[in-house]
């Protein structure tokens, strides 16, 4: 399905991503970990060609996406949607409007500049909301929303494309751990019910661990790891780290640990309904 030959991004002298080779046969949940700077974005980025290569083949499907320009090179890029770190919304702009902006790509100047969507598309929109928890909020204003509601219409205005790949690039990095989670498992539900291909950058061991069926782990441009969550054993996890025998886990994770935590998120969402 997917088939990454000797990929690579030289920055001047600097090679960000180096000789990096691997295929998957099926859509996947594919977390990819490694310290800063280990080339994780600019793989991304030259996936969903909003970076050039150097080098290397990247084949989706049987075909070379790295080649292709104008039309079709915007079909690609509609096909794996992005997602940030920063959620990139209009803030000012409603939500509905913000998820309508995914088809984009498919409507003429004169209707983007007019606001005028489809009817259905703004069905279409509502109901992804409505998939994603958020339906509720779909007249508010981007900004009104927590950051993990604003990821959440990130995600579906991603869906309003129908991509099959989706390139989240640190999705969870800006979100408290409650959010954190309720991001990470609209992604999972959206590679489990729909099949589309999840590829994240994830800056936590154990939320790669899980919610992905393959972890890659990068570094200094290069993948020193490919493998199940399992076989992410914490020597590994240091290798890829390039970290001493001082490496904690615990330092790069988010997860929830005691109900303690959670009551106390549940008691402070009470205060705020109230
Ligand atoms: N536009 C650019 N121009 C020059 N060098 C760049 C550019 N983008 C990235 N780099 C370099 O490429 C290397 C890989 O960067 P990249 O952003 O892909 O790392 P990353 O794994 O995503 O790190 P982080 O976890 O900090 O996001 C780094 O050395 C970075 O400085
Ligand atoms: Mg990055």
């Amino acid at each position: 399905m997917l088939e990454v030959k000797g990929l690579t991004k030289r920055f001047g002298g600097n090679l960000a991503v180096d000789n990096v080779s691997f295929r998957v046969d099926r859509p996947m949940m594919i977390g990819i970990i490694g310290r800063s700077g280990a080339g994780k974005s600019t793989f991304l980025r030259m996936m969903n060609r909003l970076t050039e290569a150097s080098e290397g083949v990247l084949a989706f499907e049987g075909r070379n996406v790295l080649p292709l320009a104008g039309k079709a090179k915007r079909e690609w890029q509609s096909t794996c949607a992005m997602i940030f770190q920063q959620f990139n919304l209009v803030p000012r702009m409603d939500v509905v409007s913000n998820v309508l902006h995914g088809t984009l790509g498919r409507r003429s100047t004169l209707a983007t500049m007019f606001n005028l969507y489809p009817e259905s598309d703004i069905h279409q929109a509502i109901d992804i909301l409505d998939r994603l928890g958020i339906a509720q909020h779909a007249e508010k204003r981007a900004e009104a929303l927590s950051g993990g509601q604003q990821q959440r219409v990130a995600i579906a205005r991603a869906l309003m494309q129908d991509p099959k790949v989706i390139l989240a690039d640190e999705p969870i990095a800006s979100l408290d751990p409650m959010n954190a989670q309720t991001v990470m498992e609209a992604l999972r539900r959206i590679h489990d019910e729909d099949g589309r291909m999840v590829i994240a950058n994830l800056h936590t061991l154990d939320t790669a661990r899980r919610y992905c069926d393959r972890i890659i782990g990068m570094r200094d441009g290069r993948v020193v790891f490919d493998g199940t969550p399992a076989q992410l054993t914490t020597g590994v996890a240091r290798d890829i780290y390039g970290a001493g025998a001082d490496f904690s886990e615990a330092a790069t994770s988010t997860e929830i640990r005691d109900h303690h935590d959670i009551e106390a998120a549940e008691i402070r969402n009470a205060e705020v309904a109230i």
